[in-house]
């Protein structure tokens, strides 16, 4: 029999190469790629077209049953779901170690276990009496939530399997799982994969909401949750930054519903809670307005939420590489910026280091803040402060022309609303209320000369 080939899985992305990388050819990640079992080949003369069951097809507008949603009762993560928990689904909890992932889920566990429904918790990182611990901390020990340690499939599916099935099931998290049927150590990509279609497959025969936790970790050893992605019905995104207080949760992907409502708590000694009004809380609340400093409007969702975007300027004497450092932004499009800044406005950031930051530990995707952005940088390198209480929206094109954006008038009037009374945009943003003073910027070239003449 001929030997089996050699494979090697990058653990970040899950593609296949036959030769060990140090890079992988796919997702260009550093030292992911590891050993695997070899793939089964079956005969290229193995016929599939008989010999199966018959498959059921059926017409598109047969009214089907829309899926009943279970709601948590923690309002924020069943905002970020779409409206709640489908029975049958699996979910990927996606985030970094220490984020809070277990916190949010042990608290959503009790919440649903409370309302009466059956509730199974299984930790394969932490002692049951560490998850009792966590939650005495968060008073949370009267919820009737089923808890267990463990790590082996076969074992989880034969206990769920004789006791009475869950409607609401948590594995924290899929990286410790392993299956006997699979070989590799926990966390490589196939035990990942075959744990996670065992799960699947019994939260879906079963009509148990399943979430499961993956760590997002740069370190290749364990199988990034990217391999899961395709396998599960929403992907979640529980992100912030340790040192602050603010968590976001956030559907990357959603079979059955929208992705842009976010969920916003906030860290506490007793626990996450929920934040209902997250317009306010991005912001630094100082009242000098200082150079360098500006506030973006931005929507998350069907909520406005106020930013406020720092910049430093750094001139260097000697002829060394500037910085450029970012938090909670974009680098390229930092970089953009800054050589629109340069070519169309005739500014120099070139012997600068620049440094951008995203108050709060936000993270903003939204291309409508690069007038913000740019008003920040430009604000910073003139050491000239921004009108007070003003914001900035608009998407800045590599021409140097301010482009309109979304939902211009419902930004403008949450900015009203919360006492700011200047706004700065594109021409055709409609102004969305009477307190506040509209400014056109068509150029980029204007918001320059506004600072600098200010
Ligand atoms: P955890 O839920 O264990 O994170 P993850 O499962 O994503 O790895 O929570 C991690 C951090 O949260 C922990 O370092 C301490 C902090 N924390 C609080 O600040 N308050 C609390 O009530 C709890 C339970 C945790
Ligand atoms: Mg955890």
């Amino acid at each position: 029999m001929a030997k089996p080939k050699k494979r090697y899985v990058c653990q970040a992305c899950g593609s296949v190469s036959h030769r060990w990388q140090g890079q992988c050819a796919d997702c260009a990640e550093w030292n992911t790629l590891t050993e695997d079992a070899p793939a089964t080949v079956f005969s290229m003369k193995h016929d599939l077209s008989s010999g199966g069951r018959a498959v059921d097809f059926v017409d598109l507008d047969k009214p089907g049953e829309m899926p009943l949603r279970q709601r948590t009762g923690l309002a924020e993560f069943d905002r970020a779901l779409g409206g709640g928990l489908v029975p049958g689904s699996a979910i990927l909890m996606g985030g970094d170690p220490g984020i809070g992932k277990s916190t949010l889920l042990l608290q959503a566990a009790a919440k649903v276990a409370r309302e009466g429904h059956s509730v199974a918790y299984v930790s394969g990182e932490e002692a049951s009496g560490q998850v009792r611990m966590r939650a005495a901390r968060l008073g949370l020990c009267d919820a009737p939530v089923k808890l267990a340690a463990a790590t082996s499939v076969r074992d989880i599916l034969t206990t769920l399997g004789q006791m009475e099935t869950p409607k609401f099931l948590v594995i924290d998290s899929i990286q410790t799982m392993h299956s006997d049927t699979i070989e590799g150590a926990p966390g490589t990509v196939s035990q990942v994969r075959g744990c996670a279609f065992e799960l699947i497959r019994y939260a879906k025969e079963n009509g148990v909401a399943l979430v499961l936790v993956g760590h997002v970790t740069k370190d290749g050893n364990i199988a990034g949750p990217r391999v899961l992605e395709h396998m599960v019905d929403v992907v979640m995104s529980f992100e912030g930054e340790r040192s602050h207080q603010y968590r976001i949760l956030r559907a990357l992907k959603n079979r059955f519903g929208a992705v842009d409502e976010i969920g916003v708590f906030a860290m506490a000694g007793d626990g996450l809670e929920e934040v209902e009004n997250p317009s306010m809380l991005f912001l630094s609340g100082r009242d000098q307005p200082l150079a360098g400093s500006s506030v973006f409007p931005a929507m998350e969702g069907t909520r406005p939420v106020l930013v406020e975007i720092q910049a430093l300027i750094v001139r260097l004497q000697s002829g060394a590489t500037p910085r450029r450092a970012v938090v909670g932004w974009d680098n390229g499009r930092l970089a953009m910026l800054l050589a629109v800044l340069e070519s169309r406005c005739g500014l120099s950031f070139s012997s600068a280091e620049v440094y951008l930051n995203v108050a709060g530990g936000y993270r903003l995707s939204d291309p409508a803040a690069d007038l913000a952005v740019a008003a920040a940088l430009v604000s910073a390198l003139a050491d000239k402060p921004l009108p007070q209480r003003s914001v900035w929206l608009g998407e800045v094109s590599l021409a140097g022309e301010v482009r309109p954006v979304a939902h211009g008038g419902v930004r403008l009037r949450e900015a009203a609303k919360l006492g700011f009374d200047r706004g700065f945009g594109p021409p055709d943003a409609k102004n969305g209320s009477a307190e506040l003073q509209y400014g056109e910027l068509g150029q980029l070239a204007n918001l320059v000369d506004r600072v600098m003449s200010s």
